[in-house]
């Protein structure tokens, strides 16, 4: 019989990485993770790779997870892995699609070519692809795989909230209320935003009656969630009965649970593409089917 391939993790992905190996029949192998006085990193692999290896890393809070990345995916090579796929569930510098101002760095297009040349295939859930039409034009690798969490939020918001309006904030959540409410049958709508800094956004409400309604907010992420708390507390004044939060990236920077309760939000949940409380939904099986050969043709270079 076939070795189960391997799949590489670090301690903190440990609960995602037995979710994973459960769903998909991998075999969890932890790197060895050490950091020296200087904050320089020593990793160390199982010497015993070969055939298919997966790597896990949600790539939240990126930056050093980078360079573990270039240190794991070569070492992993030569060790004898001779297919590698990277599954970020969450994939970092995807918002910086281009240059805003003369001199920016384009970290979309710089970050999608190193990962390209360390891994042969590159699977995600729902990567901020704004300007480029897939993620392999981002990320350029024989083998790049979308994946949504929009469906399973949607599963979960049509039990807690049936009849909820599901509203977007913003016009690149479109294609996520779009999924969502075609699955259920929900009502939608999405909002205008123009964003003026980092935590500074304003957003104009769709024409839409909402005085009385149970409202979802349905978002790819939050970060300082400015831009949630923001259209909660627009559509409370405009009547709605409640406003609720769900995103497939947990990211809440600092107080992002505070500002977005303060501003009236009830339930807020998310996928375990990155570890938080608020997880409500695991991308286990999504990943697992897309880690299967016939999943990897279906979803290849999506
Ligand atoms: C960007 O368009 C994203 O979809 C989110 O709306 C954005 O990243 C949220 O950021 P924040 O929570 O900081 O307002």
């Amino acid at each position: 019989m076939d070795q189960p391939a391997t799949l590489l993790y670090f301690d903190d992905e440990h609960d995602a990485a037995l979710r994973l190996c459960t769903a998909a029949g991998l075999a969890p192998a932890r790197v060895e993770r050490h950091r020296f006085p200087d904050g320089e990193l020593k990793l160390r692999l199982p010497d015993t790779l070969q055939g298919r290896v997966v790597l896990l890393r949600t790539l939240d809070q990126p930056n050093e997870k980078l360079v573990e990345l270039l240190l794991t995916a070569r070492t992993a090579r030569a060790l004898g892995a001779q297919h590698l796929t990277l599954v970020a569930p969450y994939l970092a510098y995807m918002r910086q699609d281009m240059a805003f101002t003369l001199g920016e760095a384009v970290s979309q297009r710089i970050i999608g070519r190193f990962l390209a040349e360390l891994f042969d295939a590159v699977i995600t859930v729902d990567p901020h692809l704004h300007r480029v039409a897939t993620l392999q034009e981002a990320v350029p690798v024989p083998q790049a795989i979308v994946l949504s969490g929009a469906p399973l939020l949607a599963d979960l918001i049509a039990v807690r909230r049936p009849g909820a309006l599901l509203v977007g904030p913003d016009g690149e959540s479109a294609q996520w209320i779009a999924q969502a409410a075609a699955r259920h049958g929900f009502d939608h709508a999405v909002c205008t935003k123009v964003r003026h800094g980092d935590r500074a956004v304003t957003i104009e409400l769709p024409a839409m009656a909402v005085a009385g309604r149970a409202v979802v907010l349905l978002d790819d992420m939050a970060s300082t969630g400015h831009t949630m708390a923001h259209a909660a507390r627009l559509l409370l004044a405009a009547g709605a009965a409640s406003v609720e939060a769900a995103v497939t990236h947990a990211l809440f920077a600092n107080d992002a649970i505070t500002v977005m309760r303060e501003a009236g939000i009830g339930e807020i949940w998310s996928t375990d593409c990155i570890a938080h409380p608020t997880n409500a939904v695991t991308v286990a099986g999504l990943i697992a089917e897309a880690l299967q050969p016939a999943g990897r043709e279906a979803g290849q270079n999506a």
